[in-house]
């Protein structure tokens, strides 16, 4: 157990908390002065189970003819904190809002109504989040009518949630990763009666089709699935996230198609797990090589996925990738650790060798496939060795890039009662071998680039000099070369002529020479 972060209890002094009325609607507390309709809480017990009862899905309007001036005349600013999950929750949040008629607006004095849509995966992401709201409450003081919502990974836990209710009373509004559709409604409730409303669903809900979503830039995200059923033992999205739902694949091919329609360059498939999409269609065989199958005929030039398992990375998928075409040859493949032990600790559920072995399949079918990958050092117990093995496979499968990470215990999960030996220095120190190496790695894997003629999707205009170009390879990498604003959006051929750190630098090939993708 590290710091005070464990501890919440000292937080969850209730015995001032009175309870003024309570029904099958929720509760009405008032704690402190503050009152709180709590239409329900979160509870881990429950996060944890896994019904199996069907999913519907429901196409309404979540922006009823009610609820859709609230917003005239007014801005909002959402935070976003952790993964393209929450990125693109955010999306809808935004799209719910404007429908609302609200605006977006970048300046924080201005806002009517701020939200943080916050990551529970490390304990870092959750200070960052608390340092925030401590920020939020001198605004809010000084402006009383701006509502404050909290949602996203972190309202889905308990402690959190009561954190909220004791400490920050500032707070307007609470909500989880499965009610995000009752934004409007709980905005309402909010504005109307002056108590802070927290509605957060222990289980997942349903599929919610049909939700307002604002994208910008030419690249869009689409949700396939929610959820994750893994249970990887270090890891909180489980609960925080519910149980594995896939969307109907009409459902998702429609949305491809429209956003093709609409010109969109790259769509990412979005899922905690990719791989166990259609696994819990009860109707249909259909798996997630299906859909992407189908979902390279549109015309999309390019076609990600984020993020897999490679429990689940079946030869279909790979018989569907190798069809290449809109289908780029990166794939993010988390493996975690490299060691057989440290990988059934940590329930992954495959070993090391079984790893190697898909790699080396992928690999023989796209050979120019670039792996990148998530790393977590200093899981409880790992030996000098085991950490060894993690560096040996990350040389062997090549990575060409990884997020790594100093394993952080989260509260409910099995890991976080496991005993562990390693310090923190040494942790850190692993962590710094790791990514001396990876850097190495990634150099090496630039430098084959050099002098080839390579296709890049223009971002935008380089943070530091306009007159320089932002793009991104199909795998991913960042390409920075001097070239007119009217080619951002565009696709097109760039030469390679210098591998820096972080970055490759081109120049613009007006008539390509020698593609390589
Ligand atoms: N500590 C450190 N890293 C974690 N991740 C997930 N849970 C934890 C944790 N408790 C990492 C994993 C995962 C990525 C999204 O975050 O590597 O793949
Ligand atoms: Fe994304 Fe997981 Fe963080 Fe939630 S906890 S925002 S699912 S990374």
């Amino acid at each position: 157990m590290n710091k005070e972060s464990k501890d919440y209890s000292k937080y969850f002094d209730f015995s001032n908390a009175k309870v003024i009325s309570e029904d099958e609607q929720g509760k009405r507390i008032r704690i402190n002065g503050r009152e709180i309709n709590i239409i329900s809480e979160p509870n881990q017990r429950q996060e944890k189970q896994r019904g199996k009862q069907d999913i519907q899905v429901h196409y309404d309007q979540a922006v009823t003819e009610e609820l859709k001036d609230l917003g005239v005349g007014k801005k909002y600013i959402i935070y976003t904190f952790g993964c393209q999950m929450n990125e693109h929750d955010s999306e809808t949040m935004s799209g719910l809002l404007e429908q609302m008629g609200y605006e977006k607006t970048e300046d924080r004095k201005q806002a009517d109504i701020i939200l943080l849509n916050t990551c529970a995966i490390r304990e870092n992401a959750e200070d960052k989040v608390f340092g925030e709201l401590g920020h939020l409450k001198t605004l809010k003081l000084q402006r009383p009518g701006l509502i404050l919502g909290v949602c996203g990974c972190m309202s889905q836990e308990e402690n959190v949630v009561n954190r909220i209710m004791q400490k920050h009373q500032f707070v307007d509004i609470v909500f989880g990763t499965h009610n995000i559709h009752r934004l409007p409604v709980l905005i309402r409730d909010a504005l109307f009666n002056k108590e802070m409303v927290v509605e957060v669903w222990s289980k997942e809900g349903d599929i919610i089709e049909n939700l307002p979503k604002k994208r910008e830039g030419m690249r869009a995200w689409v949700n396939i699935m929610y959820g994750c059923d893994k249970f990887c033992t270090y890891c909180i999205v489980p609960y925080t996230r519910g149980k594995e739902r896939s969307r109907r694949p009409e459902d998702v091919i429609a949305e491809v198609r429209d956003l093709a329609r609409q010109g969109f360059k790259e769509i990412t498939l979005l899922g905690q797990n990719v791989n166990a999409y259609g696994k819990d269609f009860a109707d249909i065989t259909y798996s997630f090589g299906d859909l992407m199958d189908e979902i390279r005929t549109i015309d999309v030039p390019r076609i990600r996925f984020t993020t897999s398992h490679p429990r689940d990375f079946d030869d279909r998928l790979i018989e569907v990738l190798a069809k290449r075409g809109n289908l780029v040859e990166h794939i993010h493949l988390p493996v975690q650790s490299g060691s057989t032990e440290i990988l059934k600790k940590m329930s992954r559920k495959y070993d090391r060798e079984r790893f190697l072995e898909l790699a080396f399949k992928i690999k023989q079918a796209i050979p120019d496939v670039v792996f990148t990958t998530d790393i977590i050092v200093g899981f409880p117990g790992e030996t000098d060795e085991q950490f060894e093995e993690t560096m040996s496979l990350v040389r062997e499968v090549e990575f060409d890039f990884a997020y790594t990470f100093i394993y952080s215990p989260r509260e409910g999960t099995p890991a976080a009662g496991m005993e562990d030996n390693v310090p923190m220095e040494v942790k850190k120190e692993r962590l710094q071998r790791l990514n001396a190496l990876l850097q190495e790695q990634s150099r090496r894997s630039n430098e084959r680039l050099m002098d080839q003629v390579v296709e890049v999707l223009v971002e935008g205009e380089s943070k530091n000099n306009p007159d320089i170009l932002s793009a991104r390879t199909r795998t991913n990498k960042l390409v920075h070369f001097a070239g007119p604003a009217s080619l951002i959006g565009q696709i097109v051929h760039v030469k390679i002529t210098d591998i820096m750190s972080y970055y490759i630098k081109g120049v613009l090939v007006t008539e390509p020479m020698q593609m390589t993708s």
